[in-house]
């Protein structure tokens, strides 16, 4: 082992390295990032004066007080002469805070701002571990409690967290930052008859405990993002799918959730072949209910997903190739800060596109590409192509034009550069720059020096490539590679004669998802009743079970005050919690006047409560912003 004073000062500045207690196996401590740009104004915690390593927690859920309670030990890295440790807490709950002799600790909770939350300081003395004891609130932002009706079952209730960006500290106290990585483990006792899975390796079995309870232990030996920490509890069972790959879903829904996942294993293997060895052990998923806020999160060894995603024939399961592909660009190099958000996201949807080419082929991928590059002209032509929030870097304290910028563009950028280089040399820079920064975090400066030198080879070749402009610069860049034309060729001829003369298209289940999609989405945007009701009867799409397609029926639908459209788009809103679908759906019949605001705001009375945290700020913005 090495000496700890060199562990220290390497792990507070170069390199990664290891520390550990006598008793248990060398702990990896990654690097913390020192320049401007890798400063986080999202978190409280000052880690080059002290950091967290090393999360462990022991934890009870109570479903009926809605409340997680117990300790968390933190590890404690301290620069020389630091005193204190700053950590993050949203609403907790602090009982007491000690070292690990139970000797008392000073501690302060500062003043709360905003979803930030407040800064919790304990002065720290000789200690190095730390003991808090606590509660999180039962309106924590990043847990949602479900009711058992919200689920499939109906008997059990359900618990999950959604961590990313900067909700964990709703319940975990840490320093709660993507660029401040630690280890974790976690034992939880949940009453029985509820499985518990997290984000971490299953150690063991369940441990049975007095009045029906049973205790659950988990490991993260790898240091991740404090926002990649993640749980979930309920009446659950697990399927496997190959060697390493599995699913979780409820029994009722477990079929077919292992139907629609069944090609996980490939696209595992697709994804090492491409940009090397999956390096987290297991790759498990977990099908939650449909209150869940997003349509996946890659939350590691164990991915969250929708089960809106499962439309039968596994057209949208680019969404699990998509929460792979995090296992390298996102929880293996992980953005610094938030603003630097493309390098997990955009540098994901290119992955993404590229498992989907081998898993399913070269035409569904340029399909897929060619929708996501719609997506940016939309964006573009919204808000301008000057406006600074097109920029894929985003300064400090500013916010990007949404999510097809940081994803489509991003993506858009990588396909660019592969199809300038060839793809021989762009997957071999990806990979280098997976390895070289494995289970670190990272900066748009960062990669741009890597581009610079790893793929251009010469400031010449980089500005050929227009590396600065993408990265910093706002639209698309001149060398922009176009989605290829032929992509949608027959479905754009499909729209041009249905605008024109509305003949229906012929073949409409055989088309791809994707094709459908762009049918719908090139709709003209004015219908009167009449023509929406001979669209719903001939291509059946209220009563569609792919639900990318039943949202872009309910939105054209409700944008052109369709009455039998409503109880639809009820019962829909009132199943659904993924923001994807339900913001847009409620911003359509607010932007309806005085025919949709009314059915708006009766819709959302009753389904508020329903909705996670993330989704009611979103829905609170449109709906009750009058
Ligand atoms: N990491 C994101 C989800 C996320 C993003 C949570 C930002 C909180 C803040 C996840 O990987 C994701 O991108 N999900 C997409 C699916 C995808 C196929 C584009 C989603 O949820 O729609
Ligand atoms: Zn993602």
């Amino acid at each position: 082992m090495r000496n700890l004073a060199l562990a220290l000062s390497l792990a507070l500045s170069l390199g990664a390295c290891s520390t550990a207690p006598s008793t248990e196996a060398p702990r990896l401590v990654a690097p913390i990032l020192t320049s401007a740009d890798a400063l986080d104004t999202s978190t409280y915690a000052r880690p080059q004066e002290a950091r967290v390593t090393h999360v462990a927690l022991d934890l009870e859920l109570d479903f009926a007080g809605k409340a997680v309670r117990g300790t968390a030990m933190l590890d404690v890295l301290a620069q020389p002469g630091a005193r204190q440790i700053v950590l993050d807490s949203d609403g907790l709950q602090i009982e007491s805070i000690t070292d690990t002799a139970g000797n008392p600790l000073v501690w302060s909770m500062g003043e709360a701002a905003g979803e930030k939350g407040a800064p919790l300081s304990i002065t720290l003395g000789d200690a190095r571990q730390v003991v808090i004891r606590y509660a999180a609130n039962p309106q924590a932002s990043a847990l949602q409690w479900l009711a058992p009706e919200q689920t499939a079952g109906k008997v059990h209730p359900f618990l999950f967290s959604q961590g990313q960006a900067i909700l964990n500290r709703s319940w975990i106290p840490t320093q709660d930052s993507p660029g401040i990585r630690q280890t974790w483990k976690a034992r939880v006792v949940a009453p029985k008859p509820l499985d518990v899975v997290m984000s971490g390796i299953l150690q063991g079995k369940p441990e049975e405990l007095a009045g029906g309870k049973r205790a659950f232990r988990f490991a993260m030996d790898k240091p991740v993002a404090p926002y990649l920490i993640a749980i979930a509890a309920g009446d659950i069972d697990f399927r496997a799918i190959g060697p390493r790959t599995g699913v979780w879903a409820e029994p009722a829904m477990l079929d077919k959730a292992h139907a629609e996942v069944v090609e996980t294993e490939a696209m595992v293997e697709a994804a090492e072949s491409l940009y090397g060895p999956y390096r987290w052990g297991r790759y498990d998923m977990i099908v939650l209910p449909p209150a869940f806020p997003y349509g996946g999160m890659e939350n590691p060894v164990m991915t969250f997903l929708t089960p809106t995603f499962i439309a039968g024939d596994r057209s949208l399961t680019g969404l699990v190739a998509h929460e792979l592909a995090h296992s390298w660009s996102g929880n293996l190099v992980t953005n610094a800060v938030w603003g630097d958000g493309w390098l997990n996201e955009g540098v994901t949807s290119y992955f993404e596109n590229r498992i989907v080419e081998e898993i399913y082929g070269a035409k569904r991928a340029r399909q897929e590409v060619a929708l996501d590059t719609m997506a940016i002209m939309e964006t573009l032509a919204e808000v301008g192509v000057d406006a600074p929030g097109t920029a894929l870097h985003q300064p400090d304290g500013t916010e990007s034009a949404g999510s097809a910028i940081i994803y489509n563009k991003g993506a858009a950028f990588l396909r660019t550069l592969e199809q300038d280089v060839g793809r021989e040399r762009f997957d071999a820079w990806l990979r280098q720059w997976f390895d070289k920064h494995a289970f670190q975090p990272a900066t748009s400066a960062m990669i741009y020096e890597d581009l610079k030198a790893n793929l251009a080879g010469s400031e010449d070749e980089a500005a050929r490539l227009r590396l600065r402009e993408w990265i910093y610069g706002p639209g698309l860049p001149a060398n922009f590679a176009q989605p290829d034309p032929a992509a949608f060729a027959a479905i754009d001829a499909a729209n041009a004669a249905y605008a024109a003369s509305g003949d229906l298209p012929q073949g409409w289940r055989a088309w791809t998802s994707a094709e459908r999609q762009r049918f719908l989405q090139n709709v003209p945007a004015e219908r009167t009743a009449g023509e929406l009701a001979r669209l719903d009867e001939t291509l059946g799409l209220s009563t569609t079970g792919n639900n990318e397609e039943l949202f872009l029926w309910l939105r054209l639908a409700l944008a052109n005050r369709y009455e039998p459209a409503v109880p639809q788009a009820e019962r829909f809103l009132s199943n659904v919690g993924r923001t994807k679908f339900v913001r847009p759906l409620f911003a359509t019949l607010m932007g309806e006047g005085e025919w949709g605001q009314p059915i708006a705001r009766r819709i959302y009375g009753q389904t508020r409560a329903s909705y996670h945290t993330v989704t009611q700020r979103a829905v609170d913005r449109i709906v009750r912003a009058d």
